[in-house]
């Protein structure tokens, strides 16, 4: 699947993703306050994904939903919830593929929805729940991820008035990335992973059995002192290597470079199409509960 999203596959992407950016930013009411998740992290992250996998407009309000009920269910803990939200974003998948299948195969449509259910593996296509599994990755949960990077990516700006300064000067699209790669360090989002042990093991002085129920805490782990000194401090040079937020090894998030795109472009429209960004002095952020991480509300005033 890795195919799907390299530089040279995703670059065609780059002026859609800025459509949807400088759209979506051009919509925003100026001098009032607008909450930087929902009204612009959820939003673009829905358009931005549903450019890219060639899903129809019409579908933005029913995953926006979906992120705010798996959000929800996230949060509540509740397995049987989880689980109907998960089936509930399979049937929609479902419901995006069917009407497809004739363009898909017939019409030569060519986006990336099409071409995955073209897609051979093993010299045979893909079964009907092997695409519904792809698309749930490539989605599900990483349009409340890019979603709430977003939040803590406003909430930065606004609260560091140098960065938004030397953001707006023109910098180079390596420069931001590292950027914001070292701002989600700082405040990540995307708290934490599971695992198994498969054999005994020794870890920070710790002795897990084998089969021993872990969970990686990303969010710690990017602030721990012993690798970074102060967590809080800013230094996207020196950090890059140790950085955690796409994980690490074997199951490294392979859409790092697509969210890394799209949330480049959506801080470079923000920033071109405002000459500030600033925390709303009326109601302050919230914070996300354990365990999403995050902001919950980051309403913030552009001008
Ligand atoms: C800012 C947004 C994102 C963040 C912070 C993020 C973070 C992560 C992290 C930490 C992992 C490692 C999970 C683990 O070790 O168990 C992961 C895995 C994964 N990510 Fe992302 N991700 C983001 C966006 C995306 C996007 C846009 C896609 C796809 C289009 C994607 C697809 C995946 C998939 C399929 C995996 C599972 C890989 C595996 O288990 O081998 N992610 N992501």
């Amino acid at each position: 699947m890795d195919r799907f999203l390299t530089p040279e596959a995703l670059a065609p992407f780059r002026e859609r993703f800025r459509r949807v950016a400088a759209g979506l930013v051009a919509s925003l009411p100026r001098g009032v306050a607008v909450d930087a998740v929902s009204q612009v992290g959820v939003r673009f992250a829905v358009r931005a994904q549903s450019a890219w996998l060639g899903w129809p407009a019409d579908l933005e309000d029913r995953l926006v939903d979906w992120v705010a009920e798996n959000h929800a269910a996230t949060r509540s803990g509740d397995r049987s919830w989880t689980q109907r939200v998960a089936e509930s974003f399979d049937d929609l998948i479902r419901s995006v593929l069917e009407p497809r299948r004739g363009a898909a195969h017939e019409d030569g449509a060519d986006d990336v929805t099409a071409r995955l259910m073209r897609t051979e593996v093993n010299g045979r296509p893909l079964t009907d729940a092997e695409i519904v599994s792809v698309l749930r990755n490539w989605t599900g949960g990483d349009l409340g991820s890019i979603a709430h990077c977003i939040g803590v990516l406003a909430h930065h700006l606004a609260t560091h008035p140098a960065v938004q300064d030397h953001l707006r000067s023109g910098v180079p699209d390596a420069e931001i990335d590292a950027i914001i790669d070292e701002i989600l360090r700082i405040d990540d989002p995307f708290v934490s992973n599971r695992r198994v042990t498969t054999c005994p093991v020794t870890i920070g002085g710790a002795e897990l059995p084998q089969g021993a129920r872990v969970k990686l805490n990303w969010t710690s782990a990017n602030r721990d002192e012993a690798v970074f000194g102060d967590p809080d401090a800013m230094d996207p040079e020196r950090n890059a290597d140790r950085n955690l937020v796409y994980g690490i090894g074997r199951h490294a998030c392979p859409g790092r470079l697509l969210a890394t795109l799209e949330m480049r472009i959506a801080m470079q429209e923000l920033l071109a199409a405002t000459s500030s960004i600033a925390l709303d002095s009326q109601r302050p952020a919230e914070r996300a509960v354990s365990p999403v991480g995050g902001w919950a509300l980051v309403p913030i005033v552009l001008t």
